[in-house]
C-alpha cells in the first residue's frame, strides 16, 4: 500500500516535469490543393500551435473559404506559402462573413491576427493573395464608399509586442494592412501590390482604397522595408498614432503618404505624435497601369463642423499633430502640392474651423520632381495657427520648368520657406 502511494506521487511528479520542459508545439502543413478547402486545417494547425508553439506552412496556396482570427501567443508562424482568400465578392460583402474589429470607419477584415509575443515569417514568399482583380473589375464601375464591406486584407487588432517579417501581398482587394488597438509592433519586410491588368479600365484607377496601411489607435509601431503599389495612400496614420517609425518605404503609384483624415469623429480627439518617415522613394508607374503619383506627404483633418456621420461623412473632431519629421525623400514627377496640409476635407464653405492643432512638423532633405509649381502649401486653421514648421532643403523642382512656389496661411512660425511665403 505504501508503496503504491509513492508510485502514484512519483507519477504525478513526472508528469510535472515532463510538462514544464517538454518541447513547445510545432505544427507542419501543405497545402490540400485538387480544389479542396484548407481553412479547416489552417484553423486547426493555429488552434493547436498558435499558443506556445510553431507553426510551419511549406509553399503553395491555401485555399481559405472564410474569415479567420489568429490568437498567437508566444509564437512563431513560417508561413511560406499565400493564404489565398477565394475571389466571391458577393459572399464576402455580406457582413457577417467579414470582422469589423477596426473601429475607423466601420471598415471590414477577413483575416485578423491578435496576441502578444509572436512573429509571423513570410520569408518573402509567403502571406496573402487577396486575388484582387476580381474586386477590381466588379467595382469598375460601380460606386465605392468607406465601411461598404470591402475586406482589409491583413489586420493586427489588440496586438502587444509582434512582428511580421517578409510578408507578400499579393492584390489586395481594399486595405492593405491595418494596425489597429496595439503597441510594440514592426513589421519589417513587407510587399503589398495592386495593379489592375483588365484591359477594360486601362489608364484609370480602379484600385482606390488599396492603401499600404493605416494605423489607428497603435503605439511604437514600425514599418520598415516596405514595397507598396497601390492605388491611394501608400502610409495612412489616422487617430491615435504615436512613435511610429516609416523607414525605407517604396511608395509606386498611389496618392503619397497621409496623415488622416483626422477630426471624422466629432467626440474623439485624434492624436498623431512622434511620426517619424525616413528613406522614402515615390515612383510614378506607367499611366495604363497606374496613372496617379499624387503627393509626397499630405496631412488633412476634417472641419470643425459636423457634416453628417461617419463612415462617409463627419467632422468636428479635435485633437493634435505634432513631433513628425519626413526626412530624406525622393518624389518621381509627382501630379500634385509635393507637401500639402489642409483642414477643409469633407467641409462646406461657411463652416466652423478645425480646432485640431499641427505643430512641430519637419521635412528635410527632398529631391526629385512635381507637375505642379506648388511645392509647399499648408492651410491651417485659422482657429489653431500652426507653430513651428521647419524645412531643410526641400529641393523638388517642377516638371515644367515653371518657378516652384510655396504658400502657407495661418502659420505662427516657420523656418526654410523662401521669405514672403507665409503670412507669418
Ligand atoms: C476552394 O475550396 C472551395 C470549397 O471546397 C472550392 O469550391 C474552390 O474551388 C476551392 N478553390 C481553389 C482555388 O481550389
Ligand atoms: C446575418 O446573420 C444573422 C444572424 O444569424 C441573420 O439574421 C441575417 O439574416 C444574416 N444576414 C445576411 C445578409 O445573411
Ligand atoms: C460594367 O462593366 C461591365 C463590363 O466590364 C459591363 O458588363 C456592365 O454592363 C457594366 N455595368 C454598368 C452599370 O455600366
Ligand atoms: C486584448 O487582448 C487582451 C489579452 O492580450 C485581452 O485581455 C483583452 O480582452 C483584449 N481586448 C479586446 C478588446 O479584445
Ligand atoms: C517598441 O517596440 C519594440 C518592439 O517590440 C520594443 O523592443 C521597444 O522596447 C518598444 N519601445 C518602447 C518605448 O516601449
Ligand atoms: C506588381 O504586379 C504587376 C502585375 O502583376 C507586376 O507587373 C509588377 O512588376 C509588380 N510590381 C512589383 C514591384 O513587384
Ligand atoms: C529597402 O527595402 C527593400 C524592400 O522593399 C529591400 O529590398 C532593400 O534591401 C532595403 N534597403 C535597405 C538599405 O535596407
Ligand atoms: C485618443 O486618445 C485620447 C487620449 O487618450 C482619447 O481621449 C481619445 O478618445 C482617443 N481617440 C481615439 C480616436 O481613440
Ligand atoms: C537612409 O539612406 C541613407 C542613404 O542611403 C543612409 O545613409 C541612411 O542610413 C538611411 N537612413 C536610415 C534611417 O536607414
Ligand atoms: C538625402 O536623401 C538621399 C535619398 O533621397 C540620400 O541619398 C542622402 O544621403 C540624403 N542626404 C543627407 C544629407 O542625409
Ligand atoms: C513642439 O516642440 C516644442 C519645442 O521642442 C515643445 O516645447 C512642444 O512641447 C512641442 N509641442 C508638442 C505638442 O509636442
Ligand atoms: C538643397 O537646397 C539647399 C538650399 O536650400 C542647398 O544648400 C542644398 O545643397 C540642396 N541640396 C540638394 C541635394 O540639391
Amino acid at each position: 500500500m505504501k508503496n503504491l502511494v509513492f508510485l502514484v506521487l512519483l507519477t504525478a511528479c513526472e508528469l510535472i516535469l515532463a510538462a514544464s520542459t517538454s518541447k513547445p508545439s510545432t505544427c507542419t502543413l501543405r497545402p490540400l490543393g485538387n480544389g479542396r478547402d484548407d481553412t479547416d486545417q489552417v484553423e486547426a494547425a493555429i488552434s493547436r500551435c498558435g499558443k506556445h508553439g510553431k507553426t510551419t506552412f511549406q509553399p503553395g496556396e491555401y485555399n481559405i473559404t472564410r474569415k479567420m482570427t489568429w490568437e498567437l501567443v508566444d509564437s512563431t508562424v513560417d508561413l511560406h506559402g499565400l493564404l489565398s482568400f477565394k475571389p466571391d465578392v458577393e459572399y464576402w460583402l455580406n457582413a457577417n462573413n467579414t470582422y469589423r474589429v477596426v473601429f475607423i470607419q466601420n471598415q471590414a477584415s477577413w483575416f485578423v491576427i491578435t496576441g502578444n509575443s509572436f512573429t509571423i515569417n513570410g520569408h518573402n514568399t509567403g502571406g496573402i493573395n487577396g486575388n484582387g482583380q476580381t474586386w477590381w473589375s466588379f467595382y469598375g464601375n460601380r460606386s465605392r464608399s468607406d465601411g461598404d464591406g470591402r475586406p482589409i486584407a491583413f489586420t493586427l487588432s489588440n496586438v502587444t509586442d509582434g512582428t511580421v517579417r517578409d510578408f507578400r501581398i499579393e492584390s489586395q482587394p481594399f486595405w492593405c494592412n491595418t494596425v489597429a488597438d496595439s503597441k510594440n509592433v514592426i513589421y519589417d519586410g513587407m510587399y503589398c501590390n495592386a495593379t489592375n491588368q483588365d484591359g477594360t479600365y486601362a489608364g484609370q484607377n480602379i484600385v482606390p482604397n488599396t492603401d499600404g496601411i493605416n494605423t489607428y489607435r497603435s503605439d511604437n509601431v514600425s514599418l520598415l522595408n516596405w514595397d507598396i503599389t497601390c492605388g491611394d495612400d501608400c502610409l495612412a496614420i489616422k487617430g491615435n498614432s504615436t512613435n511610429i517609425l516609416a523607414k525605407n518605404v517604396t511608395c509606386r503609384g498611389g496618392n503619397g503618404i497621409a496623415i488622416g483624415s483626422l477630426g471624422q469623429y466629432v467626440n474623439l480627439n485624434d492624436i498623431v505624435d512622434h511620426v517619424q518617415f525616413e528613406n522614402v522613394t515615390m515612383l510614378r508607374l506607367d499611366p495604363k497601369l497606374q496613372p496617379n503619383m499624387h503627393s509626397g506627404v499630405y496631412l488633412k483633418t476634417w472641419t470643425g463642423s459636423v457634416n453628417g456621420v461617419p463612415p462617409t461623412g463627419g467632422g468636428g473632431g479635435g485633437g493634435y499633430v505634432s513631433n513628425l519629421v519626413a526626412n530624406n525623400f525622393k518624389v518621381d514627377d509627382l501630379d500634385s502640392t509635393v507637401i500639402h496640409l489642409y483642414q477643409t476635407n469633407g467641409g462646406h464653405s461657411g463652416d466652423a474651423p478645425s480646432t485640431l492643432q499641427f505643430s512641430n512638423l519637419t521635412f528635410t532633405n527632398w529631391t526629385g520632381s512635381s507637375r505642379s509649381a506648388k511645392i509647399v502649401d499648408l492651410e491651417c486653421s485659422p482657429a489653431v495657427p500652426c507653430p513651428n514648421m521647419v524645412f531643410d532643403s526641400v529641393n523638388v523642382t517642377v516638371s515644367s520648368g515653371q518657378t516652384p512656389s510655396f504658400t502657407c496661411v495661418n502659420v505662427v512660425s516657420e523656418s526654410g520657406l523662401p521669405a514672403g511665403s507665409c503670412n507669418v
